[in-house]
C-alpha cells in the first residue's frame, strides 16, 4: 500500500479502508511516511471529507499509534468530560470533586493551557505545593484509595495526534470536523475512561462559532464513541461570553473554591452563576451515565444536594492534600493563593446596558497580564487575569465597575485597554440577546 495511492483515493473523494487508513496514520506516527504526505492526505480530508466508519477508523489508527491508559485496576464507572475550550471554563475544577463526592471515580489526565490561560494543570500548579506529575502508578493508586486524582499524563498516548495535530495547525487544515473530532476522541480514548462526556463550546469565544457547526461537531464525536465501545454524550453549551467571572489561573481557583463553598462572592467579586450552572448540568449526565440515577433530573438532584451540603468542596480539600498541595486553599484561597501586585478597575463611562461582551479579548488581556503561554516552553503568572463583575444583559450607570485587572509588572495599562473595549454597553431601548446556556444535547442512538 503506498502512502501515493492513499492520497490520490481521498482526493478523488473516495472512501478509505479501515486498513489503509491505519496503515497511513501508523506509517505517518513511526516516521515511514514524511510530513509532505501527512499534508497532502491532511488537505484531501479536508476538502473530500471522511464518512462516520472513516473518522471512527480513523480514532482507532490514532489510539493504537502508542501507548492507553489501563483504568481497570480501578472500581466502578470511570468517567470522564472533555470541553472543546472556551474562556473562563474553570468547570473541572468544581466538577471533578463533586463527581468523587458523588462516588463516582475520578481519574482525569489534563493538559496546559495554550492561548488565552492556562489549562487545568496550570490552574491548581497555582495552588502552593500542589503536584501535577503522578507516575501512572500513583494515579491509579490515588484514585483508588481517595477516589479522585487530577494530573498530567505520563503515558506516551496518541503520538499520531500529537504529530498530525502540529503539522494541520501549519497547514490550514484544523477546521475539519473528521479531523478535530478524531484527534479530540483520541486522547479520551487512549485515557481509559467508560464514559466519556463533551461539552461543546458554541459562540464568540469558542472554536465552533454556532449552534449547527457544534451540532455536527457533536454528532461525529458521539458517534465515534459509540462506534468504539465506549458510552458518549455531548452537550452543547454557550460561550458567547466567558463561563466563570475570573480569566486566570489563581483566580480561577478562587472562583471553583467559592462555588464549591455555595459562596455568591470569592472575594474580589461575584461568583458566576452560568459557571456553577453549566457544572452541575455536566455532573448530572455523567452521574447519570454511570448509573448513579435513572434520569439525569434525578442525577441533578444528587449533584446539587452534593454540592450544597459542602461534600463536595470536602473533597477538593482531599484531592488538593493528597497530591501536596496546601489544603486551606478550600477554606481561605484569598490568603493562600499568590496575589498580584495591581488591582485596578476598568470603568464604565457611560449608562445602558452590557449587550456584548468578547471573551476571546478578554482571554487575549489576560494572556497579555501572563496568565497564558504563547510558546508551549513559557511560563506562566499565576496570579494575574480579570475578572468580570458586569455580565451581558446587567444595566449600567456611569463609573460602576465592569471588570478588574489582577497584575504584576507586565501588560497593565494594554490589559485595561482589551477589556473596556470587550464590552458593548447601549444605551436606550437596546435589545438584549437572550443567551440560552444549554443548547442541545446529542445522546448515542439507542
Ligand atoms: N482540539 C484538539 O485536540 N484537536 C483538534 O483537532 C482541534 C482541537
Ligand atoms: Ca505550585
Amino acid at each position: 500500500m503506498r502512502a501515493y495511492d492513499i492520497i490520490a483515493k481521498k482526493r478523488d473523494g473516495q472512501a478509505l479502508t479501515g486498513e489503509e487508513i491505519r496503515a497511513f496514520i501508523h506509517g505517518y506516527a513511526q516516521g515511514d511516511i514524511p510530513d509532505y504526505q501527512a499534508a497532502a492526505w491532511s488537505m484531501a480530508v479536508y476538502l473530500k471529507g471522511m464518512n462516520v466508519q472513516e473518522t471512527a477508523a480513523l480514532t482507532e489508527a490514532m489510539v493504537t499509534s502508542g501507548e492507553q491508559m489501563d483504568l481497570s485496576a480501578i472500581d466502578g464507572v470511570k468517567v470522564d468530560k472533555h470541553s472543546t475550550g472556551g474562556v473562563g471554563d474553570t468547570t473541572t475544577l468544581i466538577l471533578a470533586p463533586l463527581l468523587s463526592a458523588m462516588a463516582l471515580p475520578v481519574a482525569k489526565m489534563s493538559g496546559r493551557g495554550l492561548g488565552h490561560t492556562g489549562g487545568t494543570l496550570d490552574k491548581l500548579e497555582s495552588i502552593p505545593a500542589m503536584k501535577v506529575g503522578l507516575s501512572t502508578d500513583e494515579f491509579i493508586d490515588q484514585v483508588q484509595r481517595i477516589g479522585i486524582a487530577v494530573a498530567g499524563q505520563t503515558a506516551n498516548l496518541v503520538p499520531a495526534d500529537k504529530k498530525l495535530y502540529a503539522l494541520r495547525d501549519v497547514t490550514a487544515t484544523v477546521e475539519s470536523i473528521p479531523l478535530i473530532a478524531s484527534s479530540v476522541m483520541s486522547k479520551k480514548l487512549a485515557s481509559g475512561a467508560d464514559a466519556i462526556l463533551l461539552d461543546v463550546k458554541v459562540g464568540r469565544a469558542a472554536f465552533m462559532k454556532t449552534k449547527e457547526e457544534a451540532l455536527k461537531l457533536a454528532q461525529a464525536m458521539v458517534d465515534i464513541g459509540s462506534r468504539l465501545g465506549r458510552r458518549t454524550m455531548a452537550l452543547l453549551t454557550s460561550m458567547e461570553q466567558p463561563l466563570g467571572n475570573a480569566v486566570g489561573n489563581a483566580l480561577e481557583v478562587a472562583e471553583a473554591v467559592a462555588t464549591l463553598a455555595n459562596q455568591s462572592d470569592c472575594g474580589f467579586g461575584p461568583v458566576s452563576a452560568e459557571l456553577k450552572k453549566v457544572t452541575l448540568e455536566l455532573a448530572a449526565r455523567l452521574a447519570w451515565m454511570a448509573g448513579k440515577a435513572s434520569s439525569v433530573e434525578e442525577a441533578m438532584v444528587l449533584a446539587e444536594e452534593k454540592l450544597s451540603s459542602g461534600e463536595a468542596l470536602a473533597r477538593f480539600r482531599l484531592f488538593v492534600e493528597a497530591q501536596g498541595g496546601d489544603g486551606r486553599v478550600a477554606e481561605n484561597p484569598e490568603e493562600i493563593l499568590p496575589r498580584s501586585t495591581y488591582r485596578e478597575p476598568v470603568r464604565a463611562e457611560k449608562a445602558g446596558v452590557v449587550t456584548s461582551l468578547d471573551g476571546l479579548i478578554i482571554g487575549q488581556a489576560a494572556a497579555l497580564l501572563g496568565a497564558g503561554r504563547s510558546k508551549k516552553e513559557d511560563a506562566v503568572d499565576p496570579a494575574v487575569g480579570v475578572v468580570i463583575h458586569k455580565r451581558i444583559g446587567d444595566p449600567i450607570e456611569p463609573g460602576d465597575v465592569l471588570a478588574e485587572i489582577f497584575a504584576n509588572d507586565r501588560g497593565r495599562d494594554e490589559a485595561k485597554q482589551l477589556v473596556r473595549s470587550a464590552y458593548t454597553i447601549s444605551v436606550g431601548s437596546a435589545q438584549v440577546p437572550i443567551l440560552p446556556l444549554i443548547l442541545g444535547e446529542v445522546r448515542p442512538e439507542q
